[in-house]
């Protein structure tokens, strides 16, 4: 008998360059995530510090701040100001060794990352259904499913921890990253396509093919690599892990061009 034939899934060849290939990822991803915060909490965290709450429009944004709506402007707030709060514990959440070695930090970052990602969500499709934040109907329906999809598989996530089935919460609450950073991804998607193709066939409302495509890709395609990945972790082939890694870097490169735009031409100038 061939002797691999016994070894685990995760001992085989191909195992440890698509361990690295997700750890680049991760430390790719992590940078343009931290500079998201950092924009974040400057720019919104500071005019909201300082008392000037119409300072928020001097950034480009489709519904900000907007004179006598009480309600939507503390939404508004809530929303961008526990957005700085949700990337970081969602990053936290990906370090393996607090998962090992502080595991009750883990657990509650955990909870208040679940939390956070239904306030997020559920606040997101009130600030645009309800309080009328719109772009263009497609943008629109593919950032209600990205809010759908959030509650749903932070749903799972929670579950699953709950029920200790550890495997099986470590796959949703992947996946939960994944769609809780659907609106980073989205940015970074429009930056990617603007810096290799100079904007083509993007409109300002994101409503034509390219930016339905985007929108909708944005959260989708991660989520179809990240399948991929658990794949590659299970099989037994060599060429599936390697070939999963390669598709991997390549989303990488992707992504830290996507990085350096929005670092670059939109966040950089509010940081
Ligand atoms: C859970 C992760 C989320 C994060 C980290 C996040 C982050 C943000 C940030 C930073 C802004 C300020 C706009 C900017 O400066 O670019 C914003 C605005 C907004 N978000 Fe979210 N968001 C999340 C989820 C959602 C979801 C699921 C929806 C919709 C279902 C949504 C809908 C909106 C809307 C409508 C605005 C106002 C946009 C504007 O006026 O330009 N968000 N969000």
């Amino acid at each position: 008998m061939d002797p691999t034939m016994t070894t685990p899934p995760s001992q085989l060849p191909g195992t440890r360059l698509l361990q690295r290939s997700g750890l680049i990822w991760y430390l790719t991803a992590a940078v343009g995530q931290l500079a998201f915060v950092w924009m974040i909490a400057n720019h919104y965290g500071g005019h909201t510090l300082r008392g000037d709450y119409p300072g928020w429009n001097d950034k480009p944004i489709i519904k900000g701040y907007v004179e006598g709506d009480v309600a939507g402007n503390i939404m508004f707030a809530v929303h961008v100001l526990l957005a700085a709060v949700i990337t970081v514990a969602g990053l936290m959440q990906l370090i393996p060794q607090i998962r090992k070695h502080v595991p009750a930090l883990h657990r509650w970052t955990g909870r208040l990352f679940l939390v956070l990602a239904y306030i997020m969500a559920l606040g997101g499709l009130w600030l645009g259904w309800v309080r009328g934040t719109r772009l263009s109907l497609n943008s629109d329906l593919a950032v209600t499913l990205n809010g759908i999809l959030i509650l749903i598989f932070a749903s799972q996530a929670w579950r699953l921890a709950a029920a200790r089935r550890i495997d099986e919460h470590r796959q949703w609450a992947m996946r939960t990253f994944i769609v809780v950073n659907g609106v980073w991804f989205l940015r970074i998607a429009i930056m990617a396509w603007a810096v290799l193709t100079r904007g083509w066939g993007l409109d300002d409302k994101l409503g034509g093919p390219v930016g339905t495509v985007l929108t909708f890709g944005a959260y989708l395609i991660p989520l179809a690599v990240l399948e991929l990945y658990f794949l590659a972790q299970r099989s037994r082939h060599t060429i599936v892990k390697r070939g999963v890694s390669a598709l991997v870097l390549i989303m990488t490169v992707l992504m830290a061009v996507g990085i350096f735009g929005a670092i670059a031409f939109m966040w950089g100038p509010y940081m």
